[in-house]
């Protein structure tokens, strides 16, 4: 295990910032070994560079209009990415489609959070996708991004119970509290070498899980 290394990531947003504060705070906490080399935001105003801002972080707005392809646009992130040593791209709320410029440059090494659990409800909107659905339990997603949309292989994903009274809102923010706690975790487990991936299937090593765990939502009266 590499304990004191620090792995420098580059972060993506494009909005709150809300998971770029939990990855902030983990690591301010000393429970993930990273370093934030630089924060880029395709939106100028996005709450998110302020978060960074506070932390002393830097940041760089890069707007995707000012590019006539999606593949220059990406060129530009991976010219300051690399010229900051960044090893990890972390996308946090980043509402961009990447191009295989970015992800060759980074292969198996840009990560992405989805607020669904995959690969129900890519895309937009997902968590009002799933309560339109009517689907009993949701979740977020953590994968490795790949040349599709929301489809790169899985590390961590947790799940939520959808409540009938749940609106768009009430489920996006019980999501959110799960994708605060699995993007910093899944980042660790990057930082201490224990992820590979083989036919997409991501493997932990030594990751725990609770086999018999099942969850039921309405729960069961005596069945
Ligand atoms: C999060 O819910 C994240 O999962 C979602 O945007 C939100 C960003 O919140 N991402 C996507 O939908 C990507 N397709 P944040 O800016 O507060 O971290």
């Amino acid at each position: 295990m590499i304990m004191n290394r620090k792995l420098p990531i580059g972060v993506l947003v494009s909005g709150s910032g809300s998971n770029l504060q939990s990855i902030i705070d983990h690591i301010e906490r000393g429970l993930l070994g990273a370093e934030i080399k630089v924060v880029i935001s395709n939106v100028p105003d996005a709450y998110a560079l302020e978060r960074a801002r506070k932390h002393h972080l830097p940041t760089l707005v890069i707007r995707h209009e000012d590019f006539e392809t999606r593949e220059a646009f990406d060129a530009e992130i991976v010219r300051v990415f690399k010229s900051a040593d960044v090893e990890l791209v972390v996308m946090a709320g980043f509402m961009r489609i990447i191009t295989p410029v970015l992800l060759d440059a980074y292969p198996y090494r840009v990560m992405n959070i989805h607020p669904a659990l995959l690969p129900s409800f890519r895309g937009m909107n997902a968590q009002r996708q799933a309560v339109d659905y009517g689907v009993r339990f949701s979740g977020c997603t953590v994968h490795f991004v790949d040349q599709g949309v929301d489809s790169g292989p899985i590390i961590i994903q947790a799940v939520v119970p959808v409540l009938d009274e749940d609106t768009e809102e009430t489920l996006s923010a019980r999501i959110l509290k799960e994708e605060h706690r699995i993007y910093p975790q899944a980042i660790q487990f990057f930082v201490e070498g224990r992820i590979s991936v083989n036919n997409r299937r991501v493997r932990i090593r030594d990751g725990k899980c609770d086999e018999f765990l099942t969850v039921h939502n309405p729960a069961l009266s005596g069945f």
